[in-house]
């Protein structure tokens, strides 16, 4: 068989090595050569847009409050809310995502669409305060409200679907009315984005995007963010709601149905469990996806670095690349504004 030098290696290294079996080798070196070279021949850039900052606002507190599981992630009180987000604003994030945790507890989450509640006071505060220079994104759930801790209503011990479907619309349409760009229904149940489109549509809200937590998996990964906002289910768990994370086709009925309802965004979460739905869910829809990198993957990281084990300046640029690498157009993560100065001192 002929054989050309196809890599350029001189012509007595390339008479040596043609006789070794598996020859020629391909040099793909080359591009690693040095950190200039590799910087040209790089794929994929994280970048400061691309990240949303969670925050955690609490009813009835007055200084911020540590979560434990959550190291240098705070519940902030509504009075601390302009200086964080000027905080984050001043590393280029332009994106939040709201989580509220009320003081009051009911049976039917009635705080979740006062509108003198909390995620609808802090709304109203951040528009207020930047106008149109962030992104409200507003998390739309009852389990925060529930005094059973679920994601729908409860009646005689069953989550009512249809029930909570409508409250769940009438929560996403009180945190339009206070100024949120997009709500992101994050109960899982059937319908809810088809139900939360109708209303916000009805009541003059149709330039309100729709971010579905679509494809949003039972996991042991959101436990940090149930001490963090108070939210453990009193009774039971999500398994009746929340997809098992064993299946991956029943995620992608998930997210067409969401499309199909009309979602503007879909998002998958966990993201590191689930890189493959994530470049499924690309492949599969030319809609924006958005990962949401939870709670447990952050306090994983947090505690090996706390320990010494690994550099977490290092490993949470190279986990949340390989999240966009997988996918992703955007996502949300708790290393959010530590990603972000990291980006920018690495771009100084
Ligand atoms: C509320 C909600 C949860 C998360 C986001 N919205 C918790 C849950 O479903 O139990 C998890 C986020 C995280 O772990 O960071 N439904
Ligand atoms: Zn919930």
């Amino acid at each position: 068989m002929k054989t050309r030098n196809h890599n350029n290696v001189s012509n007595r290294v390339y008479k040596r090595v043609s006789r070794v079996p598996g020859f020629p080798i391909v040099r793909l070196r080359r591009l690693r050569k040095s950190a200039a070279v590799r910087t040209l021949f790089q794929e994929t850039h994280l970048s400061v847009t691309d990240l949303i900052c969670p925050i955690f606002v609490e009813e009835g507190i007055s200084k911020p409050r540590p979560i434990e599981s959550m190291p240098e992630i705070q519940r902030m009180p509504l009075s601390s809310l302009v200086s964080t987000m000027e905080e984050i604003r001043r590393t280029g994030i332009k994106a939040v995502i709201l989580f509220g945790i009320p003081s009051l507890k009911e049976r039917n989450a009635r705080s979740a669409y006062d509108e003198r509640g909390i995620v609808q006071q802090s709304v109203e505060l951040l528009r207020k305060h930047f106008s149109d220079t962030i992104v409200i994104i507003t998390d739309v759930c009852l389990c925060q409200y529930t005094t059973e801790g679920h994601c729908g209503i409860l009646l005689n011990k069953k989550i009512d679907n249809d029930k909570s479907i409508r409250i769940i619309a009438k929560v996403a349409l009180s945190h339009a009315r206070s100024g949120s760009d997009i709500v992101a229904p994050s109960a899982m149940m059937d319908g809810q984005v088809a139900a939360i489109r109708a209303s916000l549509d009805r009541n003059g809200f149709g330039d309100i995007a729709i971010m579905g937590y679509s494809a949003k998996h039972a996991s042991q990964m959101y436990a940090p963010f149930r001490d963090a906002s108070h939210s453990r289910p009193k009774v039971g768990d999500r398994k009746t709601y929340q997809m098992p994370y064993t299946n991956s086709r029943e995620a992608l009925r998930e997210i067409q149905e969401d499309i199909s309802e009309g979602v503007d965004i879909v998002m998958i979460k966990p993201a590191l469990p689930n890189l493959d739905l994530i470049y499924q869910a690309r492949k599969h829809t030319n809609l924006p996806v958005c990962a949401y990198s939870v709670s447990g993957e952050y306090a994983l990281v947090k505690a090996a670095s706390q320990e010494g084990w690994v550099d977490e300046e290092s490993i949470i640029t190279e986990l949340l690349t390989s999240i966009k690498r997988a996918g992703a157009d955007m996502m949300i993560s708790y290393h959010a504004l530590k990603m972000a100065r990291i980006l920018n001192t690495a771009n100084k």
